[in-house]
């Protein structure tokens, strides 16, 4: 793939680490490419970041045919800098372009796309502790027409923005609420595709937790709402008397690629993975039991996030004295070593960027 670079010519300043956050701050550039059903991808180029001009009735602003990933540049203690399984984030996306009706990108090319764009923007990757570039790639349907079909022109764009932690508690337990109105997604519906629409739906919800002083809402299925699906921006998982227990993939999650990252990491040191349905009945039961031994959630933005209260139709649960547990912090420490190259990636999941 042909990539064009145009430089900025007035670099911005770079933000103090203590400052990040989440997705506040912008790198210089931005990577673009355009499709049409005509001419396949085409146009790639890494420009200067800026506003994008669209037309009124481009279909993404009336229709929501959006998609995006999310992943991190991580820097590494010799100063280099390296991804964490970008190939899985390169295969969901096309997979939320085809639920989407969206066009699929070549994995080589979204990869070459990358890699070109973050060699570009490296020095933006912050060096402190917990910190790293989060990249936002996206897509969404350009089609110049109010006609509702699957789109004929697309834009494809990666930005990138140094972040710290996402939750204000940094590495320490979060309070999440169990949502008992709305659903975010059911089977056969977009739950499993990164879409910018799953995320509209959830926010309601989400401000109601957050007025109640809650992190983020965890979601129950769309049909029985019974059983525990994900979290606003994580997958989740329980320690229920020595066994790990995750929702099963069934079509209304998204399949995070930090849960299989976990999931990998607890079958090397011997624990029991088990992926299955699991009713808030079941928690409640554990927690009173006394068997609920540990929650936790795990996204990339997130990384691993222990849970240290549930609330759910006014009963607060709390798990494990609101402390992060003995499993949670292991989790945390292998992945995070092996992201920022303290640790021997024994799983091959590096990627380092020359
Ligand atoms: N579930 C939802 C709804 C998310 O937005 C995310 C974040 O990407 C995840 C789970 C975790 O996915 P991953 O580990 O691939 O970041
Ligand atoms: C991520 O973890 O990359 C996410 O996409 C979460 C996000 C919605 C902030």
């Amino acid at each position: 793939m042909n990539i064009s670079i145009t430089k900025t010519t007035c670099p911005k300043e770079k933000p103090a680490s203590n400052t990040l956050g989440f997705g506040k701050f912008f790198t210089d550039h931005m990577f673009m490419m355009d499709y049409s059903k005509d001419q396949g991808w085409y146009n790639a180029r890494i420009i200067p970041f800026g506003n994008l001009s669209l037309h009124p009735a481009s279909t993404v602003l009336h229709y929501g045919s959006e998609i995006f990933e999310g992943l991190k540049a991580y820097r590494r203690a010799d100063g280099k800098v390296q991804l964490f399984r970008p190939m899985e984030n390169i295969r969901r996306m096309n997979t939320s372009a085809e639920r989407l009706c969206l066009p699929q990108i070549p994995e080589e090319d979204m990869l070459e796309a990358l890699t070109a764009f973050v060699s570009l923007e490296q020095d933006w990757t912050p060096s402190d502790p917990g910190t790293s570039l989060y990249l936002r790639p996206y897509m969404f349907g350009n089609d110049e027409t109010l006609g509702v079909h699957a789109v004929h022109n697309a834009t494809f764009i990666i930005i990138a923005s140094p972040v710290g932690s996402y939750y204000k508690e940094g590495i320490n337990p979060v309070k999440i609420m169990i949502e008992d109105q709305d659903v975010r997604a059911v089977r056969g519906g977009t739950g499993y595709a990164k879409c910018g629409g799953n995320y509209a739906a959830s926010n309601r919800a989400g401000e109601r937790a957050a007025q109640m002083g809650y992190s983020q809402v965890l979601w129950l299925d769309g049909v029985e709402r019974k059983y525990i699906e994900e979290v606003g921006a994580m997958n989740v998982m329980f320690k229920i008397n020595g066994e790990i227990v995750t929702p099963a993939l069934t079509g209304s999650i998204l399949p995070g690629i930090t849960r299989k990252s976990c999931i990998e990491v607890l079958k090397k040191e011997g624990y029991k993975v088990s992926e299955r349905l699991l009713s808030v009945q079941e928690l409640a039961d554990a927690l009173a039991a006394g068997t609920l031994e540990e929650a936790w959630g795990c996204g990339t933005a997130a990384v691993v996030s222990p849970i240290g209260e549930l609330c759910y139709q006014g009963t607060k649960y709390v798990i494990n004295n609101g402390e992060i547990g003995k499993i949670t912090q292991t989790l945390y420490d292998t992945l995070t070593g092996i992201q920022w190259g303290k640790l021997e990636d024994s799983f091959g999941w590096t990627y380092p960027i020359d």
